[in-house]
């Protein structure tokens, strides 16, 4: 694996408390040796259990309506068909797994969306690690079916009831257990966030997606793609999309962001109606990283929003705002409307039901311009949709979404 670095220029570090620097310590030692150096063979045990229990290599699947749609040949990174349904298992396998050679005894973790929470719920399970997940009582209400499979996997699910209860409050909450716990336990953060070593590490468990999009778009088309397409929440799929193509510069990449119901941030009610830190955010501190954050004047963090749970984060991770300063990455945005458009069409068009995050990346292909696009596209289909039926049919039917079926399946209206 490559190596790794603290600081994307002024963006990551470690702006941690006092009682957090032994365990940051002992992860960023624990990561050079394992990870880096493959001690006791953690790679090559890494590589076998995402083989065997997560299903990899997900396929590079040619989509055929959609390339015929936009005049280019689409491919779509199918993360949806790793186990649990998102990537989110290369990395919570990852860290599990470094939680157990590290000696620890036990594993906290925070979600959003619920997926990372049901990826480490089940990397937990089957590593027979004791685990807890902290989630935002707002999202526990959007994302009801993945509360209930980390529940079967045996994890306890702790609500977090302040602020906003989402994703920011439940990483906060998380980091306050393993201050207290940091001897026995390891913390999975579930995105390319938090202090380093975690942006570093998490995008290095994740660049498996890259890694093969890049070999299999070679043995299948010849060459590299003119562009690569990814939803941004922390942004783990999209570094893990990217980081493999980082260095080509031929290769375009995309970070789509959720542009919510708009793009302005309301300095009053102190609430930005959107997720877009990389397009409309400034610099500042969150959770133990120096990145783009969505906040006030006063550098008060405002509360975010998206459609998606997985999107609806006021910061993102430091490499990623680099590699935006430094014009390798184009952040784009897409709003709820466009989102839910998404992820009908791609549900009509080539029968894979998208999760909420991932169906902002298909809906901005409507957007691009060709030149954009190129003549082939890699776009990352960073999950399934199940987790999100009910959101979809509650969000599908307060508002005008021209390609939505009727939903009403009840009373004899289903077509
Ligand atoms: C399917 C899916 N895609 C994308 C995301 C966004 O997270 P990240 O930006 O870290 O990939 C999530 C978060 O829960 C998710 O569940």
């Amino acid at each position: 694996m490559s190596s790794d670095t603290s600081k994307f220029g002024e963006y990551g570090g470690q702006y941690v408390p006092e009682a957090l620097m032994p365990a940051i310590e002992e992860l960023d030692d624990a990561y050079r040796r394992y990870v880096l150096e493959n001690e006791d063979g953690f790679v090559d045990e890494f590589r076998e259990r995402l083989r065997d229990f997560g299903g990899r290599p997900t396929p590079l699947q040619r989509a055929d309506r959609l390339s015929e749609r936009y005049d280019t040949d689409l491919f779509l990174k199918r993360e949806d068909l790793l186990h649990g349904g998102a990537h989110k298992l290369n990395n919570a396998l990852g860290q599990v797994l470094l939680a157990k050679y590290m000696g620890k005894e036990r594993i906290v973790a925070e979600t959003g969306a619920g997926q990372h929470g049901t990826a480490t719920a089940m990397a937990a399970a089957h590593l027979d690690v004791p685990c807890e997940i902290y989630m935002g009582e707002r999202d526990i209400n959007r994302q009801r079916p993945n509360v209930f499979r980390m529940r079967l996997n045996g994890a306890a699910v702790n609500p977090v009831t302040t602020g906003r209860g989402t994703l920011k409050e439940a990483i906060s909450e998380t980091m306050r257990d393993w201050a207290t716990t940091v001897e026995t336990t390891h913390y999975v953060i579930g995105s390319v966030v938090g202090p380093h070593p975690f942006p570093t590490m998490v995008r290095e468990f994740q660049s498996v997606i890259s890694e093969e999009a890049r070999r299999q778009f070679d043995d299948q088309v010849g060459g590299l793609p003119d562009s690569v397409v990814a939803c941004a929440g922390g942004g783990s799929n999209t570094m893990g999309a990217f980081s493999r193509f980082v260095s080509d510069e031929s290769v375009d990449l995309y970070a789509v962001e959720a542009g919510g119901s708009s793009l302005a941030v309301d300095e009053e009610e102190g609430v930005a109606p959107n997720s877009a830190s990389l397009s409309t955010g400034t610099e500042g501190v969150l959770h133990g990283a120096r990145t783009k954050l969505l906040q006030d004047r006063d550098g008060q963090i405002v509360e975010s929003h998206s459609v998606s749970s997985g999107l609806d984060y006021a910061g993102v991770g430091p490499e990623l705002a680099y590699l935006v300063d430094e014009g390798r990455v184009t952040p784009v945005t897409v709003d709820d409307d466009a989102a839910l458009e998404g992820f009908h069409r791609l549900s009509q068009t080539e029968g894979i039901i998208p999760a909420l995050e991932t169906a902002h990346a298909v809906a901005w292909l409507e957007q691009a311009t060709s030149e954009q696009l190129g003549d082939s596209v890699v776009v990352c289909v960073s999950g399934r949709g199940d987790k999100d039926l009910e959101s979809v049919i509650e969000e599908t039917a307060s508002r005008e979404i021209p390609n939505a079926p009727d939903m009403d399946v009840f009373s004899g209206g289903m077509r």
